[in-house]
């Protein structure tokens, strides 16, 4: 290996698609050197389930969990309060909290970031201060990690990180693709890019982009102010239940639909996805006549587990042969 390489997990729907489980799965792998989040901050809601114990990050990447170092890139935006909480909480479950670095050039959230969030009614945002965090980095008024005195021991330079020597990366993204500022479902989006670009906006080059790992739920769930879900469906309730579908970070009901394919595969076109991983499906499993899903705008549904998955397969290699889709259930 000559280079650093890097491969991503990316969520290709709207957040929540498991991608924590997936990520988890990697680090623990004992393959990567490095865990790096790229895009987001607090707004996200990791659930991991590591030895029967459920544990739930916002900003820390999963690498911390299993000894690998990490890294907060500089795409990301910090709550420097609720980050040193997070490190407490996650060495009060017995985790080395040593390993994390932060990059210099991040941007901190603000107490006058989450007044300003705090406001939003129109987007349902999380109100982390997410947002106008971005708004000032963009609006160059913004302060960054290299300008806060506590968080110097932990300061790293994205390029000498990536470029000094050969490491094998693991890119842990935050929400997913319909969430992007640029193609999600403006405004309803969140503030950062979501997708594989923000991967190389982290310091790696285009040429180090390996292995892009989609991720997606058997179903469809968004979090916010729109309405998404398009009918009212009793099976909704149940996947909801059984699924547990409630936000990570606010706990707010997650609207639920079928799974739609339309924006499964734009999602991965755009992104170069190499696998796709469907989430839960042990939980559609449990509701009755429930595998439908959205084709070209339409709805179509079969009877069984295995048509489920054939048609999935079949749909997903019509457009992107070569792209390997493998199923899982909620926990493995
Ligand atoms: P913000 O990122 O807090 O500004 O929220 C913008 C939109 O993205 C809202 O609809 C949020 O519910 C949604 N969102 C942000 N982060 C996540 C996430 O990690 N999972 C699911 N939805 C999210
Ligand atoms: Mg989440």
């Amino acid at each position: 290996m000559e280079t650093s390489i890097v491969d991503v997990v990316i969520g290709m729907q709207y957040g929540d698609e498991g991608k924590g489980k997936i990520a988890n799965q990697m680090a623990a792998s004992g393959e990567y050197d490095y865990v790096v989040r790229f895009n987001g901050g607090g707004n996200a809601g990791h659930t991991i389930y590591l030895n029967g114990e459920k544990i739930v990050t916002h900003l820390v990447p999963c690498g911390v969990l299993h000894g690998v170092p990490s890294v907060i890139g500089n795409g990301c935006v910090i709550n420097t309060q609720k980050l040193f909480e997070e490190l407490e909480y996650l060495e009060g479950l017995g985790f080395d909290t040593s390993i994390l670095k932060i990059a210099e050039n991040a941007h901190i959230i603000t107490r006058d970031h989450i007044d300003e969030d705090s406001k939003d009614t129109t987007i349902g945002t999380t109100r982390t201060g997410n947002g106008p965090c971005y708004k000032d980095k963009v609006g160059r008024t913004g302060i960054r990690a290299k300008d806060v005195p506590e968080l110097q021991p932990y300061l790293v330079n994205m390029h000498s990180l990536i470029h000094s020597s050969p490491k094998k990366f693991l890119a842990e993204g935050a929400q997913g693709y319909w969430l992007d500022i640029d193609f999600g479902d403006y405004p309803y989006v969140t503030s950062s890019n979501t997708g594989v670009g923000a991967v190389l906006n982290n310091g790696f080059n285009y040429q180090q982009i390996w292995n892009v790992v989609g991720v997606i739920k058997c179903y469809s769930t968004y979090v916010g102010a729109k309405d998404y879900q398009q009918v009212h469906d009793d099976r909704f309730e149940k996947l909801r239940e059984i699924g547990q579908e409630y936000g990570a970070t606010t706990g707010r009901p997650r609207q639920i639909d079928w799974l739609n394919l339309d924006e499964v595969i734009t999602a991965c076109q755009m992104n170069g996805v190499t696998k796709l991983i469907v989430n839960k499906m042990d939980v559609l499993a449990q509701v009755e006549n429930a595998w439908d899903w959205y084709k070209d705008g339409k709805l179509h549904f079969v009877d069984d587990e295995a048509s489920f998955v054939n048609n999935i397969r079949k749909e997903i290699g019509n457009v992107l042969p070569g792209t390997l889709v493998q199923f899982q259930g909620q926990l493995h």
